[in-house]
């Protein structure tokens, strides 16, 4: 049958090229398009088609239907000719088409909420390298020789001293290099790591790191512009906790928790049943990092903090597989 259906398409369009008339028109209906028409035919011998391939073929039925119909819908417009002067063919009363113009990615989405808090407060914006020199991205941040971080397991190394950076961390050294305090910047950007890619960690992903230097930083200082970023993301009833941590560019260095917003605290999945979320890593910035770019560390104070994007959006909309936000699926997307 499908041969059929094939030279069925092709006669119907090589007819419908010479309707030049209504009554033309109405012929080419009766034959193709009735009741008693040649696809209608078509239907009825449905039945006489092995089982196996009656989905198929009546498919293809269909669709050969729906052809046929809207070309002799089109031609019938083209007929119909022009609208008489006085008509107007425009239908006022008509409600408009909605076009789905897209949305940002989550991930935009999220950074620009970032972005849009610590602008409020005062920061500028910086940027830098994605492919990064092994100086900037650990030798200046203090990072001993055999940090485990250097290992060739998180890190991809283009050449012996070039690299995919790991953080978002060494544009504070590119911004200290290029300008003396006060400085008060965040710095977005995508940073890679050479792990497995896994429901919890990808190759690629966002972070965004901070930055303030000036006379007489303080600790409290560092806090206090922590919990008010917190507040203004999460919502003022948060509580918070900050953890003694360990990184080589800061000292003292520590991590933010919040209360888990999904269970209020009392422990879940996305928390692990501890009801506190980990949210970013802060310190005080090393004196062996103002070496690293002449600052002169009796002068200068400063706090730094980094913070991961994709982790704040799988927290936000409790997601639950980071590689979601890399596919662009737009099913996903969508719902943003
Ligand atoms: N660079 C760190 C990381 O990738 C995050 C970080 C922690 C950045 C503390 C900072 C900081 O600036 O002060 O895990």
């Amino acid at each position: 049958m499908n041969h059929e259906i094939d030279d069925i398409r092709q006669k119907a369009a090589a007819d419908l090229q010479q309707v030049s008339t209504a009554e033309a028109l109405d012929a080419f209906r009766i034959t193709y398009l009735s009741r008693k028409g040649r696809i209608a035919e078509l239907f009825e011998r449905l039945k006489d088609v092995p089982p196996a391939l009656r989905p198929e073929t009546g498919k293809a039925l269909n669709a050969l239907r729906n052809d046929i119909q809207s070309l002799f819908e089109a031609q019938q417009r083209g007929l119909a000719g022009p609208p008489k002067a006085g008509a107007s063919a425009v239908d006022l009363t008509m409600p408009g088409r909605r076009r789905w113009v897209g949305s940002e990615h989550p991930i935009t989405q999220t950074l620009q909420e970032i972005q849009r808090i610590f602008f409020k407060m005062g920061f500028d914006e910086a940027s830098g390298p994605e492919i990064e020199d092994d100086y900037h991205n650990f030798e200046a941040l203090n990072f001993p020789p055999d940090h485990p971080a250097r290992d060739m397991q998180d890190t991809f190394f283009i050449s012996d001293k070039v690299l995919l950076r790991t953080h978002t961390t060494p544009v504070q050294i590119r911004v200290m290099e290029h300008q003396q305090p006060p400085v008060r910047v965040i710095m977005p950007g995508r940073v890679y790591r050479n792990e497995a890619v896994s429901a919890r960690s990808y190759c690629l992903f966002h972070q965004v790191d901070g930055l303030y230097v000036d006379t007489g930083v303080t600790f409290s200082e560092l806090k206090g512009t922590m919990v008010t970023f917190a507040k203004q993301f999460y919502g003022s009833s948060i509580k918070y906790r900050f953890r003694p941590s360990y990184f080589p560019f800061t000292e003292p260095s520590a991590e933010m928790d919040i209360t888990c917003f999904l269970c209020a605290g009392k422990g879940c999945r996305m928390c692990k049943k501890t009801g506190w979320l980990e949210i970013l890593g802060c310190g005080m910035v090393d004196p062996n990092v103002f070496a690293s770019v002449k600052y002169d560390p009796e002068k200068y104070s400063g706090y730094a903090f980094g913070m991961g994007i994709e982790r704040i959006t799988i927290l936000r909309h409790g997601l639950d597989d980071i590689r979601t936000l890399f596919d662009n699926d737009i099913r996903f997307l969508k719902q943003f």
